[in-house]
């Protein structure tokens, strides 16, 4: 591991503090356009309809490899992304050592109706080239179907398949569900967070259980309600920072690990240079006060599980 602060989980794992997430090959939060476009959506087939382009495929792969250039060792990944192979060829080309990684996928929302929990790991393993993923967590708490999901993760874990195990998008009720059928606690729950949705509630129930937060959509995206606000640009001159790098800041002072995408060398050097300040616990809390309890991706109690 190179010299990023980690966090300790609570089966004693050791997880950087930050993480890069690649998403989609070939989709783009900036462009609002593939918000609603159908190929957005993933399926094995137009995922391999579009890795048939040699161009963007290169860009994806070397843009994590660049993630690993400049210090990134937590790849946030899912079976919902894609089969893996191209994290796998990005470790390759890269040469660094694997066990230097921190690799981290989770299973989509089709494989758990179709329960072939199993079957998805062993996938992502090979397509990744390894034989253990660091944090096997499920993408979504499908209703009916994620506590089963859970069991079949549970017996993977034992048989030493994944270091660690946890939970996306779980609010207290689904963690709550998966306690009282299982002996296992999740080590990290990864749910939406960012200055304009807060979650305190949500967190603070997890801290006392030991369960680790990871906040995805950290930037929310660059939503302009956060990033045109004259508070963050004030703070942000005062440190000679971006704005980007205030609100990451401000996640890994409230001991959530923030999972950032950028495919952009520029972008991913600027998100991860963020241990050299510190907010004060005024700016802290003036970032807090902006909370306005606005999601940009999905609330599991609300959503359409067919298309995530
Ligand atoms: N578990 C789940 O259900 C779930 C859901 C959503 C997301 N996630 C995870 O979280 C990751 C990030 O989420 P996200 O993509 O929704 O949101 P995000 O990281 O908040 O925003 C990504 C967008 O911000 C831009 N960006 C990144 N750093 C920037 C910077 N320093 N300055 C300006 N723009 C910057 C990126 O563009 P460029 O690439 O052009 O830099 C991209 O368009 C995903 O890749 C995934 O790993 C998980």
């Amino acid at each position: 591991m190179n010299d990023l602060p980690t966090i300790i989980l609570n089966n004693g794992v050791s997880i950087p503090s930050i993480g890069m997430g690649p998403g989609i090959l070939g989709y783009s939060a900036r462009d609002s356009k593939s918000y609603t476009n159908p190929l957005c959506q993933f399926s094995y087939r137009v995922y391999n309809k579009i890795c048939r382009y040699p161009k963007l495929v290169n860009n994806y792969v070397n843009a994590i490899i660049n993630s690993f250039h400049v210090g990134f060792r937590l790849i946030d990944y899912s079976s919902s992304y894609g089969d893996g192979t191209l994290i796998g060829k990005a470790i390759r080309k890269s040469g660094i050592d694997r066990n230097t990684l921190f690799l981290t996928t989770r299973i989509s929302n089709q494989v758990q109706w179709q329960g072939n929990i199993r079957e998805c790991l062993f996938q992502q393993l090979k397509g990744m080239n390894t034989d253990y993923i660091d944090l096997l967590m499920f993408h979504w708490p499908v209703t009916n179907v994620y506590v089963d999901t859970w069991k079949e993760m549970i017996k993977l874990y034992k048989e030493g398949y994944c270091r660690a195990l946890g939970v996306a998008n779980c609010h207290q009720h689904h963690i709550e569900k998966l306690m009282e059928v299982a002996d296992i606690i999740p080590a990290v729950n990864q749910f939406e967070v960012h200055p304009l949705f807060t979650q305190k509630t949500l967190i603070s129930y997890c801290r006392n259980l030991g369960i680790q937060v990871e906040s995805y959509t950290a930037l929310a995206r660059m939503d302009d309600r956060l990033f045109r606000l004259p508070s963050l640009k004030n703070i942000a001159k005062k440190y000679n920072k971006t704005v980007a790098q205030i609100v990451l800041r401000w996640h890994i002072q409230n001991d959530l690990i923030p999972v950032v995408r950028s495919l952009n060398p520029k972008r991913q050097m600027e998100n991860i240079s963020i241990f050299d300040f510190k907010l004060s616990s005024d700016e802290m809390e003036e970032i807090d006060g902006i909370n306005i309890n606005a999601r940009v991706r999905y609330d599991p109690d609300n959503c359409d599980f067919t298309i995530l």
